[in-house]
């Protein structure tokens, strides 16, 4: 099934496209990933997964239309080629609501996290795209359907629809409709996520192409919905038990097994730098030392420190570089 066959009921091909406000979605983390798809077309998974938003980090995008044969897209105040991957990705979404050859759109896109830094740029962007076109084209979308929208643009996009912990429901339907993010009715306040940047450069193997090659070519895929299965469920326990060991031990330990699956890929993906390997060997000893810390990571070489409030002052000591965000405020 394509992507306009799933939204035929949702859009109306007559309707003529507004300008958009500045719509804003948050980045994700995940706890348990996404990683392999069951759908390349639809980015549906091959498992469910877990995230926390980012509150105020995230992406603010707006659209206008405009009286001119392409879309003219900005990123972060620059002006980019028509040719970059980002602009065909962003060109090819608006497509699914505009006829062929009309209208076409200036998007300006503001990051607050480094662009394709590991930091899941993309989907905040594609979920706040999806917000700007609902709005644009008079859609009126529930969050649901939002959600929904958002996976057809970037998979992981469908958890930024929404605000605090969301759990990405696989769903069993061919055309993806019951797959897409359900906010959880949990907060956590006092809980503090840390960004370690060891590398804000472009990476040379994106999550898209990467999760491909791993369920294209490691044996060990296999093992890998048994155990994001597993972790979710450990997750939502911790969560409801709000037993922050848990919860942290289940998240590193999920996002080892996954990055396993990347080195077990040939040609192998390895994402990590000796700097994410010397952060992880840190945390370990710290942990031995007695600080509650755990981390997780995504696909490239920057960590992600999960901890609570309490040990803010210690750690802060140890990675002074660390911005820190704390998704539900003080505890
Ligand atoms: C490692 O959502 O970027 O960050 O669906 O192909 O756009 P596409 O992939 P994407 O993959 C994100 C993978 C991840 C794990 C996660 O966020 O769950």
């Amino acid at each position: 099934m394509d992507k306009s066959a799933v939204l035929a009921d949702w859009i109306s091909p007559s309707n003529t496209p507004v300008t958009s406000t500045e719509q804003f979605a948050p980045s994700n983390i995940a706890l348990c990933k996404y990683w392999g798809k069951r759908d390349k077309q639809l980015n549906l998974p091959m498992n469910a997964s877990l995230s926390v938003s980012l509150g105020h980090l995230g992406t603010h995008t707006r659209l206008v239309p405009i009286d001119y044969p392409t879309d003219e897209i900005w990123l972060n105040s620059d002006r980019l080629l028509p040719s970059s991957p980002f602009c065909q990705r962003v060109s090819a979404f608006l497509d699914l609501f505009r006829q062929p050859g009309r209208c076409s759109f200036r998007v300006t896109t503001r990051n607050s996290i480094p662009t394709a830094a590991g930091l899941a740029s993309s989907a905040s962007g594609f979920a706040a795209l999806a917000k700007a076109a609902n709005e644009s084209f008079a859609l009126d979308l529930n969050t649901e359907q939002l959600s929904v929208l958002a996976r057809l643009g970037s998979g992981s996009a469908c958890r930024s629809v929404f605000k605090g912990f969301v759990e990405w429901q696989m769903g069993q339907r061919d055309d993806g409709l019951d797959s897409h993010g359900v906010q959880l009715p949990v907060t956590w306040p006092g809980l503090c996520v840390g960004l370690i940047k060891v590398d804000a450069s472009e990476k040379s193997t994106d999550s898209r192409s990467g999760m491909q090659r791993t369920v294209d070519t490691a044996h060990l895929y296999q093992s890998w919905p048994v155990q994001a299965a597993h972790d979710l469920e450990k997750l939502k326990q911790a969560l409801a038990s709000k037993d922050f060991e848990r919860l942290g031990q289940t998240a590193e330990h999920n996002a080892l097994a996954m990055h396993a699956t990347m080195i077990a890929s040939w040609p192998p993906l390895v994402y990590w730098q000796p700097e994410s390997l010397a952060m992880m060997q840190r945390i370990w000893k710290l942990r031995k030392e007695g600080l509650s810390c755990y981390f997780t990571m995504d696909a490239g070489p920057n960590l992600k420190l999960l901890f609570l409030q309490t040990e803010l002052d210690a750690l802060m000591r140890y990675f002074p570089e660390m911005e820190v965000i704390q998704p539900f405020g003080h505890g």
